[in-house]
């Protein structure tokens, strides 16, 4: 997610859950072959599995950069067709690669021939008026023909005009039986869904549907949603830690990265702001990180003096 799962991020995640795929934010292919690539393709190797996801559309271009992704050692490559953004859709990618489906194959065929990785899709059910389940079908079958075999698809189309980002996740309604039907039709393709999924319950629900369930705003706003998932479906991998020594670890990482990479401590703790969310202490955790930032206090042990005010 965009300026939320950067590397400290993902790191954080990885720390309360050791089983689940990490996505980066989406990476321009302009990003990658013309800006600090270096910078963009950075991860720590503790992410693994770990996931990079391109936005662009051209063939060459986004072989490139497939190419890249695997030299950097990420796991799979994933092709986004479902950001609306107004900078996006000038870029002519993203949700607006739905409606041109033999583009989008082109491009995962040459992804595919540049790299032995995974390449994968993320994509809505459908855009403005092409909402029906044949548009999706015909968007994911294009694909599958050029060899992708795993679609991660969030149950709500886009409006490309007329609705915020923000809106865009939020006002047009979900519709997860469409994704179910692509599943049930099509067994074997991989069919992960996404869109609002907030709880265990709701991954059970789902889960009977499809192969994968991908979790974006809860997992940020409530992290610790993803150490009750470790412990409701990856009891093998499980580790039973508390929140404080969650952020004693990130505090030492954050140790290595401000001395070895010039990192600001805001730049790793604005992601732990939700750590203690439904909780005694959620609200002056959050005012104490802010006031980290403001003093522009890089020293961590003035958070972890914090942990002691918290009973947990
Ligand atoms: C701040 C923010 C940034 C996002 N950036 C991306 C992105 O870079 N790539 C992507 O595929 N989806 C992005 N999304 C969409 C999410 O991946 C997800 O599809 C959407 O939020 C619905 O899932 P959720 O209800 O679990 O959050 C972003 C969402 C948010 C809130």
């Amino acid at each position: 997610m965009m300026d939320w799962t950067d590397r400290h991020c993902r790191m954080f995640h990885r720390l309360l859950n050791s089983s689940i795929d990490l996505y980066t934010e989406m990476v321009t292919t302009g990003a990658l072959l013309y800006g600090d690539r270096q910078r963009f393709l950075k991860y720590d190797p503790l992410e693994h599995p770990v996931i990079l996801q391109l936005g662009g559309a051209e063939p060459e271009d986004l072989a490139k950069c497939a190419k890249m992704a695997e030299e950097a050692g990420y796991d799979e490559v994933n092709l986004n067709c479902g950001c609306p953004s107004p900078r996006v859709q000038k870029g002519a990618f993203g949700a607006c690669l739905m409606s041109e489906p033999v583009k989008v194959a082109k491009c995962i065929e040459a992804m595919q021939d540049a790299c032995n990785i995974p390449v994968t899709v993320k994509c809505r059910i459908g855009i403005d008026d092409s909402d029906e389940y044949e548009f999706l079908e015909r968007f994911v079958c294009e694909n599958k023909a050029a060899g992708c075999k795993t679609f991660i698809v969030h149950a709500r189309k886009a409006w490309l005009d007329g609705l915020s980002p923000k809106d865009n996740r939020e006002v047009p309604p979900l519709n997860y039986e469409r994704v179910y039907r692509l599943k049930q039709e099509h067994p074997e393709l991989e069919i992960h869904i996404n869109g609002g999924i907030r709880s265990i319950e709701d991954v059970y629900t789902h889960l009977p549907y499809v192969d994968g369930i991908m979790i974006g705003r809860e997992a940020y706003q409530n992290p610790w949603f993803l150490k009750e998932i470790e412990k409701e479906f990856c009891l093998d991998s499980y580790q039973g830690i508390s929140k404080s020594d969650i952020v004693r670890k990130m505090m030492v990482y954050a140790e290595r990265e401000i001395n070895e990479n010039h990192v600001k401590l805001h730049d790793i703790t604005r992601h732990m702001l939700g750590l203690f969310q439904g909780q005694k202490g959620a609200k002056s955790w959050r005012r104490y990180l802010s006031e980290v930032s403001q003093k522009a206090e890089n020293n961590t042990s003035y958070i972890l003096k914090f942990l002691n005010q918290l009973s947990e």
